[in-house]
C-alpha cells in the first residue's frame, strides 16, 4: 500500500487514502465492539478524524524515509572505530536493538558490524542476521546513514589482538551517555563491541532525526529474507481468501509462564513443571513468585480460557477466523479446547501449509516468530494477550500502516472483571458491557507515547508507538494525551 501512495501525485493520494479510510471504517463497523450504535458512531466520527489526520502523518513519513533509501551516495564522514554489537534476546526485542544500534553507530560516525544474533536464549536459534533479514537491502538503504560492513577487516582485527573493549552500555541512555562516556573510548580502543543491546536508548528525550533513523531502520531497512517473506505473504492471502481475520498473539507458551511464575488454570505437576524450569536458568533472577498476586496485579498472560471470555465479550464472532500467532501453547491442544469451541475457525500456521513449507523453519524459533510477525502485522485486528516484545514491535508497524487495530487488553482490570463474573457478581451482560467500556480507548489509535521521568520502563516504549514518525510536530498539537493510559 505504501509504495503505491508514494509513486502517486498529491491529489491522487488523498483519494487513495479516502479509499483507505473507507475500508478501515467498514472493517470497524464489522466487527461491532461497543453495545451503543450512537456511541459508536460518535467514535468512528471520531476516529475518522484521527484517521484522516493519521493517514497523511503515515504517507509524509514514508516519503520523507524513502527518499533516503533511494540515495545513491553513501554519507561522507571519518569513521571513529568500529562498532560490533551481540544482540540478546528474541526476534523482537533483537530488532528493537538493531534499530537502537544502527542510530548509535550514525550519532558517533562508527562503522557498524552485521549485528551477531543471540544463540544462546530460551530459544536457542542458531539463526544468524542473514538467515532471518536481508543483509543486502539493510546494508544498502542505510549507505546515506552509516557504513555497515559484514565482518571486521581481518587488519583491523590483527592490529589490537583481537580485543575489542566488551561492555554492555548502560540501559535506557540519552544521546549524551553516547557522545560522552562511549565515544572517547574509540579513541583509545578502535573496536568496542556491546555485549547487551536491549533497551540501550530511551524511549523520549532523543533527538527528533535520531527518533526517525530508529524508524527508518525498523520499518524500511529491516525486511525479512525472501524465504519468510514469501511464506509469511502466502499465509495471509489463504487467510484473507476466507474473510477477515484476528492474529490473537497467545502467549501462553512454557518459556513465558515459567519465566512469569504465572500458572492459573495450571494443574500441580505443570506448576511444578514451570518453577523447576525457571530454577534452572541462571538469568531468570526473581525464584519465588506468588502467582495470584502476580496475576491480579495484571502482570500474567491471560490464559486461553480467560482469552475466550474475552474475546466474546469484545463482540469478536463466532465464525471469525482466529490466527494464533504463538509457538506451541503449554498444554499443547487440549488447552485451546475451550477456545476452539467458542470459535470454530481457530487455525495456526501448522494447519494452513504442509509439513514440508514448514520444516525448513523448525529449530528455528525466531524465523517462526517471524512468519506470525509478517501475519499479525497484516490481520484485520491485533489482539495480544501480554505485552511483551512481538507485541510492541507489531503494535508499532500497524500504527505505521495507518493505525490498523490493536486491541490493547487491560489485564488488570480484566483479571478483575473475569473474577467477579466468575463468582457470578457480575452477569454476562455486565461483564461484557464492563471489557467493551474499559477498551474504548486502547485500540491503538493516534496519541502521544506516556512519558515518566526517571521511571522508562514504566513509560510506553518507543517501538510500540513511535510517534514521532508518525507525525509532524504541528500536527501532533491536537492529539489528546490521555486517550491511551496504560
Ligand atoms: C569525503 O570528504 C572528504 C573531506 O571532506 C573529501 O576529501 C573526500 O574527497 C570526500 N570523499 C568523497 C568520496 O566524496
Ligand atoms: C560526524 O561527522 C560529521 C560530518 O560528516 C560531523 O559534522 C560530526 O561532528 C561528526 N560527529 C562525531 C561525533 O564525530
Ligand atoms: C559483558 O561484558 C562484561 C564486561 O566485559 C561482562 O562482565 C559481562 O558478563 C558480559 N555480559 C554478557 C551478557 O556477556
Ligand atoms: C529439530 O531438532 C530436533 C531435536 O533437536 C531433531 O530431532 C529434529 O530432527 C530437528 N528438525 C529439523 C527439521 O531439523
Ligand atoms: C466475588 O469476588 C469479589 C472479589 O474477588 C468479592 O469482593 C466478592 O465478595 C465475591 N462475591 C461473592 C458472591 O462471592
Ligand atoms: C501531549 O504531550 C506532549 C509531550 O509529552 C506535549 O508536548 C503536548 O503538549 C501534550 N498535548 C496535550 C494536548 O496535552
Amino acid at each position: 500500500m505504501e509504495s503505491m501512495v508514494e509513486v502517486r501525485s498529491e491529489r491522487v493520494q488523498q483519494s487513495i487514502q479516502g479509499v483507505v479510510i473507507q475500508r478501515t471504517r467498514l472493517k470497524l463497523l464489522f466487527i461491532p465492539v461497543f453495545t451503543s450504535i450512537l456511541v459508536w458512531a460518535c467514535l468512528v466520527q471520531l476516529w475518522h478524524m484521527r484517521l484522516l489526520s493519521g493517514f497523511t502523518r503515515v504517507t509524509k513519513a514514508s516519503v520523507r524515509v524513502d527518499e533516503t533509501v533511494h540515495s545513491t551516495t553513501p554519507r561522507n564522514y571519518t569513521s571513529n572505530g568500529f562498532l560490533q554489537v551481540s544482540c540478546n534476546g528474541g526476534l523482537n526485542q533483537m530488532r528493537a536493538a538493531i534499530c537502537d544500534m544502527v542510530t548509535v553507530a550514525r550519532l558517533l560516525n562508527l562503522t557498524l558490524v552485521v549485528p551477531e544474533l543471540d544463540k544462546s536464549s530460551f530459544w536457542a536459534d542458531p539463526s544468524n542476521f542473514e538467515d532471518i533479514f536481508d543483509v543486502r537491502h539493510f546494508i544498502d538503504s542505510l549507505r546515506d546513514e552509516v557504513n555497515i560492513i559484514k565482518r571486521l577487516p581481518k587488519k583491523v582485527a590483527r592490529s589490537y589482538g583481537y580485543h575489542p573493549v566488551v561492555m554492555p552500555p548502560v540501559s535506557w541512555s540519552s544521546e549524551k551517555y553516547y557522545l560522552q562516556q562511549i565515544l572517547p573510548l574509540f579513541s583509545k580502543h578502535q573496536v568496542v563491541n556491546f555485549n547487551r543491546t536491549d533497551t540501550r536508548l530511551a524511549n523520549n528525550g532523543i533527538p527528533l532525526e535520531l527518533q526517525r533513523l530508529r524508524c527508518q531502520v525498523n520499518f524500511h531497512a529491516l525486511k525479512f529474507t525472501q524465504k519468510i517473506e514469501a511464506l509469511g505473504q502466502k499465509l495471509v492471502h489463504m487467510l484473507q481468501q476466507r474473510g477477515p481475520f484476528v492474529a490473537l498473539h497467545l502467549r501462553y507458551e512454557m518459556d513465558m509462564l515459567a519465566f512469569s511464575g504465572c500458572t492459573e488454570g495450571c494443574t500441580e505437576e505443570e506448576a511444578e513443571e514451570l518453577k523447576q524450569l525457571r530454577y534452572a536458568f541462571p538469568w531468570w533472577k526473581e525464584k519465588e513468585i506468588v502467582s495470584d498476586e502476580k496475576r491480579s496485579q495484571g502482570l500474567c498472560p491471560l490464559t486461553p480460557e480467560e482469552t475466550t471470555l474475552i474475546l466474546q465479550a469484545l463482540g469478536i464472532e463466532k465464525n471469525m477466523q482466529i490466527y494464533i500467532a504463538s509457538g506451541d501453547i503449554y498444554g499443547s491442544e487440549q488447552r485451546l479446547a475451550t477456545l476452539r469451541t467458542a470459535f470454530p475457525k481457530i487455525v495456526k500456521k501448522e494447519m494452513l501449509l504442509d509439513p514440508e513449507e514448514l520444516q525448513q523453519f523448525q529449530n528455528h524459533s525466531s524465523q517462526m516468530a517471524a512468519l506470525d510477525f509478517v501475519v499479525s502485522t497484516a490481520s484485520n485486528i491485533f489482539i495480544p494477550t501480554y505485552d511483551g516484545n512481538m507485541a510492541k514491535l507489531v503494535e508499532g508497524h500497524r500504527r505505521y500502516h495507518g493505525y490498523k487495530k490493536t486491541i490493547l487488553l487491560d489485564r488488570k482490570t480484566l483479571v478483575g472483571l473475569l473474577d467477579l463474573h466468575h463468582n457470578r457478581t457480575l452477569s454476562w451482560a455486565e461483564f461484557s458491557a464492563a471489557v467493551r467500556q474499559s477498551h474504548e480507548g486502547r485500540i491503538g489509535q493516534p496519541a502521544h507515547r506516556r512519558v515518566i521521568e526517571d521511571k522508562p520502563k514504566e513509560e510506553d516504549y518507543f517501538y510500540a508507538n513511535p510517534h514521532e514518525c508518525l507525525c509532524e510536530s504541528a500536527r501532533c498539537e491536537g492529539l489528546d494525551n490521555s486517550t491511551e493510559v496504560r
